[in-house]
């Protein structure tokens, strides 16, 4: 299982809606298992989205169990936000934008809908970390990233110390 190269910030992946996934294939498991090999191996990363590694296919991997105690690693193919509520401003990262971090509005609360690792319909509700990484991820599928949704580039966004790996 090889670690994956990040893809960042402004390479063109990043900014394409991704396709969506039919056939849980077994070049799609063994993306999904170096995705998550990438995401521990990534210091303060809590999910990584498929665009990210070069593929612009639906997938996205978070775990936030080091930020909040919720439901582990979860495996999302061709999520999608069904709900949200209670919007909140966090500060959020980006393994594709590591020097910049930005204040984002986002719900608190949220409903996904998606399919599990087997191709089975998953749904999840959940708050806090976990719902707020949800749709960070579900926005890199979607050709976004969190620059997109600051209020200022200039009160909003800030510079930081790189990463120390990836
Ligand atoms: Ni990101």
């Amino acid at each position: 299982m090889p670690m994956l190269a990040i893809t960042h910030y402004p390479d063109a992946i990043l900014r394409r809606k991704s396709a969506p996934i039919h056939h849980i294939s077994p070049a799609i498991n063994a993306l999904v298992d170096d995705m998550i090999k990438t995401m521990y191996a990534s210091p303060k990363t809590i999910g990584l989205a498929a665009p990210q590694v070069g593929h612009s296919v639906q997938l996205i991997v978070i775990d936030v169990s080091a930020r909040e105690k919720k439901h582990g690693l979860l495996v999302l193919i061709n999520p999608a936000l069904v709900w949200g509520k209670d919007e909140k401003i966090l500060r959020e990262g980006c393994l594709s934008l590591p020097d910049y971090t930005g204040n984002v509005t986002r719900y608190n609360h949220v409903l996904v809908r998606g399919l599990d690792r087997g191709g089975a319909p998953f749904q999840i509700e959940t708050e806090g970390i976990e719902a707020i990484c949800l749709q960070h991820e579900i926005d890199h599928i979607n050709g976004m990233m969190f620059i997109d949704r600051v209020s200022s580039l200039t009160t909003d966004v800030f510079r930081r110390k790189r990463y120390g790996k990836v």
